[in-house]
């Protein structure tokens, strides 16, 4: 026992003596971690730590030494407060590659403060309180490649407060207080390649700010107060890929405003004032890609102004208020692949529009007052796989219209005034996916309209006022999965209606006016998951009708004139988890009808004149309730007494007296019942 114990103790001492850092972890030779741990000091390292990780503790300080052989040190959101402007010299880390200071109290920077730490190529300085990055503070920094300060409350970039750092690839200054640049103090930055300075508050840049910078290719100017390009600061970083302009309250684009930057391929300018854009405005962009001027206050533009940007594939438009579009106005842009004109005031497109852009993959215009669309305006988009036309006041199609887009996978023309459609419109559309024609005036719908549309997947026929289906309408649509006709004229179905739809999840046929349901309507939906009656006016229900799904998940027949359920008409619903019969005409269930329902987890049976009195079997839902308590959704009610009919069946008064209710009349009882009904829908 003596000789385990001081084995243990022997252990515990020998791991002690290669990591010595309680709480701290050793996670192998070189790697120390302690994050989250309340420290207040700095362990001591065990001799060849390499990386040390500290973040979230108490420290104040760093020690003095112990520190030369770190290459890796976080000391993210910790309480560092030294100020470093003072005589505070560092302890030497001259091995330290990456060190983290996020999240500490640190003040402003003295001059070559940093000096030792002469390995560094990554700092992050964010979320300090620094005020300034001053003149000489980065000396001796000859590696350093990214420095992070976001988050800060650095109002200026004097000249020299970046030599002595003349590797930095990447300088993070979003989210501080600079309101100007001294001239100059990028001209030895020639390896700067991102320069983040969103969030601040820039009015203007000085023309000779970015001399120097001649490697800079990512310029992020957003978030600030331009209300001009700085167009003449802007001549010194030819090399610029990209260019973020946006969240500023830039008005106007003037000519030539970019004609230094031949190669730009991002412009960004969303979230300003645009109200115009210069004819040349955007002159010497050949290699630009995609251009943003989405939400802006853009009411026109002149027919020129894209045809410089040979090169681009994506135009955003969005959410400007453009009312016309110069025929001409894209022929330029051959390949082009994203075009958005969403939410403008567009009420007519020249047919010619769209003419010179084979590439065009998605072409967005929904939310614009278009009324009418000429039958060639889409005839050249072969790669066209996305285009939306919603909520326009479209109030018809011309015949062809989508005869030449045979690449579309999407097509959204819900929500307009559609009244009806050409029986072909959609032939040849043989990849389409998506189909919504919701909220429009459909009637009727021809029977050949869907008939080539193997691969659709969903189709959204719902808010129209369609008031029967034709025969086979949908039965060429075997890939389709969800079908969704509520809020229609709907008062009666076919059996064979929904032949054919052997892949469909969901079928919503809520909100129509059907009384009846021939027993074979759903017989073809042996994949079916969720099936929507609710709100009809279904009075009875065949008990086979729902006996071919298998795999249903949800039966919602809620709002409906049900009188009375046929005890095998759940019959097979193995898989049912939720069913909805709020609102009928129910006063009783037959013993048994809810048996088959094994999975069911969700039961609603409100607003039923449930029928509690002596004659009545309601002892088999009231015992079934109390059984499968946490199952019932609602509180139904007794009709004729005041009183949950989920109570306990002993206080349902009068009905278990016994003289009252002898048991033995309830089967023949409700075998009267039943045969009545069979009778009535013509079953026997
Ligand atoms: C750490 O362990 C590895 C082998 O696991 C060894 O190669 C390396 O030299 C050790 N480093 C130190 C500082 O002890
Ligand atoms: C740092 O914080 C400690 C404790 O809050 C305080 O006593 C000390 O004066 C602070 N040092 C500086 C330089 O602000
Ligand atoms: C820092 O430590 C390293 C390694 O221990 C040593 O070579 C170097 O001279 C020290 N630098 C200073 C300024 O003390
Ligand atoms: C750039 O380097 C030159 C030569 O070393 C120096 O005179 C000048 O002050 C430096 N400029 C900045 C902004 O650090
Ligand atoms: C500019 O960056 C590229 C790669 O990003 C590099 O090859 C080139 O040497 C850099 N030029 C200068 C002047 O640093
Ligand atoms: C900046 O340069 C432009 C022309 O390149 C010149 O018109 C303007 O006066 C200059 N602005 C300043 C402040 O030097
Ligand atoms: C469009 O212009 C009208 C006035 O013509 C203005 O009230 C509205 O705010 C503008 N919309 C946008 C998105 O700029
Ligand atoms: C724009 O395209 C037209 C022909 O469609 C061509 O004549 C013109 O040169 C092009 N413009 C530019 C700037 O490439
Ligand atoms: C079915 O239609 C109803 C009635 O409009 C609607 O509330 C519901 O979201 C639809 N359900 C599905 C799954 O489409
Ligand atoms: C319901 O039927 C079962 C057998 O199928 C029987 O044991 C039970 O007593 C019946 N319940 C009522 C309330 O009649």
């Amino acid at each position: 026992m003596l000789g385990i114990l001081s084995t243990v103790i022997m252990a515990l001492i020998s791991v002690a003596a290669t990591c010595p850092a309680s709480p701290c972890e050793c996670l192998d030779n070189v790697t120390v971690s302690c994050p989250d741990k309340r420290l207040k000091k700095f362990p001591n390292l065990p001799d060849g730590t390499e990386e040390l990780y500290m973040a979230h503790n108490l420290i104040q300080a760093f020690p003095t030494s112990g520190l030369e052989q770190l290459q890796f040190l976080d000391l993210t959101k910790n309480r560092l407060n030294v100020s470093l402007t003072s005589n505070f010299i560092w302890p030497n880390m001259s091995s330290l590659v990456k060190l983290f200071l996020r999240g500490n109290c640190l003040g402003s920077l003295g001059p070559g403060q940093l000096q030792g730490l002469s390995a560094l190529t990554f700092l992050d300085l964010s979320e300090n309180h620094m005020e300034a990055l001053h003149p000489g503070s980065l000396q001796g920094l000859g590696q350093l490649k990214t420095l992070i300060l976001t988050l800060n409350q650095i109002n200026s970039l004097q000249y020299g407060a970046l030599s002595g750092a003349p590797a930095l690839t990447d300088l993070h200054l979003s989210s501080n207080s600079i309101v100007e640049f001294e001239e100059g103090v990028f001209e030895n930055s020639s390896k700067l390649v991102k320069l983040i300075l969103s969030k601040n508050n820039l009015v203007s840049i000085g023309n000779g700010t970015f001399r120097g910078a001649v490697n800079l290719s990512h310029l992020d100017l957003s978030g600030n107060k331009f209300d001009f390009v700085p167009i003449a600061a802007l001549r010194d970083v030819s090399q610029l890929h990209s260019l973020y302009l946006q969240k500023n309250s830039i008005t106007f684009i003037p000519e030539d405003a970019f004609s230094e930057l031949s190669h730009l391929r991002i412009l960004v300018l969303n979230n300003n004032c645009l109200s115009k854009i210069a004819e040349d405005s955007l002159s010497g962009l050949f290699h630009l890609g995609q251009l943003d001027l989405s939400y802006n206050n853009l009411k026109s533009l002149p027919s020129e102004v894209f045809q410089y940007l040979g090169r681009l594939e994506l135009l955003d438009l969005y959410h400007n208020n453009l009312t016309y579009l110069p025929e001409d106005l894209f022929h330029n842009l051959t390949r082009l692949r994203e075009l958005q004109l969403d939410s403008n005031k567009i009420s007519s497109i020249p047919p010619g529009l769209f003419h010179m852009m084979p590439k065009l993959r998605e072409l967005q215009l929904a939310n614009n007052q278009i009324s009418d669309l000429h039958k060639a305006l889409f005839s050249s988009l072969r790669s066209l796989r996305k285009l939306y036309l919603d909520n326009n006041v479209l109030s018809k199609i011309p015949r062809g219209l989508f005869h030449k887009t045979k690449s579309l996978r999407e097509l959204q023309l819900d929500n307009n005034h559609l009244r009806s459609l050409a029986r072909s419109l959609f032939h040849g559309l043989t990849k389409l996916h998506f189909l919504k024609l919701f909220n429009n005036r459909l009637t009727a719908i021809h029977p050949e309209q869907f008939s080539t549309l193997g691969e659709l997947r969903e189709l959204l026929l719902n808010e129209n006022l369609i008031e029967d289906l034709p025969k086979g309408v949908f039965s060429k649509l075997r890939s389709l999965k969800i079908l969704d006709l509520n809020n229609n004229r709907l008062t009666a179905l076919a059996s064979t209606d929904f032949d054919g739809l052997g892949a469909l999840k969901e079928l919503n046929l809520s909100f129509n006016q059907l009384h009846d349901l021939p027993y074979a309507t759903f017989y073809s939906l042996d994949d079916l998951r969720r099936l929507l009656l609710q709100n009809n006016r279904l009075v009875s229900l065949h008990p086979q009708v729902f006996s071919p799904l298998v795999d249903l998940q949800e039966l919602d027949l809620d709002n409906n004139q049900i009188k009375l359920l046929h005890p095998d008409v759940f019959q097979g619903l193995h898989h049912l988890q939720k069913l909805h019969l709020k609102s009928n005409r129910l006063s009783t269930l037959v013993n048994g009808t809810l048996e088959p329902l094994e999975s069911l987890k969700i039961l609603h049976l409100e607003g039923n004149p449930w029928d509690c009195s002596c004659r009545s079997p309601i002892l088999y839902i009231n015992n079934w309730i109390i059984n499968n308590n946490q199952k019932l959704q609602d509180k139904p009610m007794c009709s004729s007494i005041n009183r949950p009919i989920s109570q306990p069946a002993n206080l349902l008064k009068p009905c278990v007296s016994v003289a009252c209710c002898p048991r033995s009349k309830f089967p023949l009882e409700m075998l009267t019942v039943l045969t009545a009904w069979l009778l009535g829908i013509g079953f026997l």
